[in-house]
């Protein structure tokens, strides 16, 4: 049987760490023609992909803020140039902010255009780029939002509506493109073991035993759980699943 990705290209936003990282290299075992790779981090971007040269994938990888509208459409037509298609996006790259004590009160406005203008604009810039090139019919996207995108985070309010907003950003183009074929769908993880996680730790932001106690499976999840539902939702055993809110956060939200 053929790799289920095979002939498929693929743009992956956050790929230097964490779920990025993680959905890059498991589009590249299953096979991918091609992935475009981005992010703020160069050292990072470069070791991923490191591990995906282990599989027959052609990667490109790019310096790209996606809270820029240049950078991101620029680097969108330059993989479409690249790899003359594009099948599927996951749109991972986000942050966290805050250190434990701020309010919807105090936050200051510096931090709230930031938060929005990575995890929500930052978003909205990649499809807005990649809607005009997806393979239609056949194209998928999966923009990653957080279980703090269907229930508030105190102290952590501009994430936790950066996320719903990501939300209703994925269903409603889901429903402007749904007849054209492409399906666009959001991923909602819990507590995940990345960088994130740890360095909003340091910040007193989260705290392992009081979120992974929070779930049903009483643990934090790891990237790569998060990436197999990704990659099952851009590839076509997902066909008939569009506009979801698909929580992977070991029941975080039940
Ligand atoms: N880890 C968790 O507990 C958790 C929970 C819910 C949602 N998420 C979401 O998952 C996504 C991936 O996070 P992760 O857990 O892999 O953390 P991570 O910190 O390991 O990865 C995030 C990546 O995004 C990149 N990035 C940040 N700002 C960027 C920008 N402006 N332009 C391009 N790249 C940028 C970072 O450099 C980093 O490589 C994020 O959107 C995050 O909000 C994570």
């Amino acid at each position: 049987m053929a790799p289920i990705m095979h002939g498929k290209v693929f743009t992956v936003t956050g790929a230097a760490s964490g779920i990025g990282r993680a959905t890059a290299i498991l589009l590249a075992e299953q096979g991918a023609a091609g992935i475009a790779i981005c992010d703020v981090n160069e050292t990072g971007l470069k070791e991923t992909e490191e591990s995906c040269r282990k599989f027959d994938t052609k990667i490109t990888t790019h310096k790209v803020d996606v809270s820029n509208a240049d950078n991101v459409s620029r680097w969108i037509s330059d993989t479409v140039k690249e790899f003359g298609r594009l099948d599927g996006a996951a749109n991972v790259a986000g942050i966290a902010g805050g250190d434990g004590e701020t309010t919807v009160q105090t936050i200051e406005q510096r931090d709230w255009d930031r938060m929005i203008g990575v995890n929500l604009t930052g978003v909205m810039y990649c499809m807005r780029s990649q809607l005009g090139h997806i393979a239609k019919p056949g194209g998928s996207i999966v923009n990653v939002a957080s279980a703090a995108g269907i229930r508030g985070l105190p102290n952590s309010a501009a994430y936790s509506a950066s996320k719903h907003g990501v939300i209703g950003l994925t269903s409603s183009a889901s429903g402007e493109f749904g007849k054209k074929g492409v399906r666009i769908n959001s991923v909602l993880p819990g507590p995940i073991d990345t960088a994130i996680f740890r360095d909003g730790e340091k910040k007193g932001l989260f705290i392992e035993e009081v979120q992974a106690g929070a779930t049903q499976l009483g643990r934090m999840g790891q990237a790569k759980e998060i990436a197999n539902v990704i990659v099952f939702l851009l590839s076509d055993s997902a066909s008939y699943v569009t506009g979801a809110r698909w929580t992977v956060d070991g029941g975080y939200s039940a």
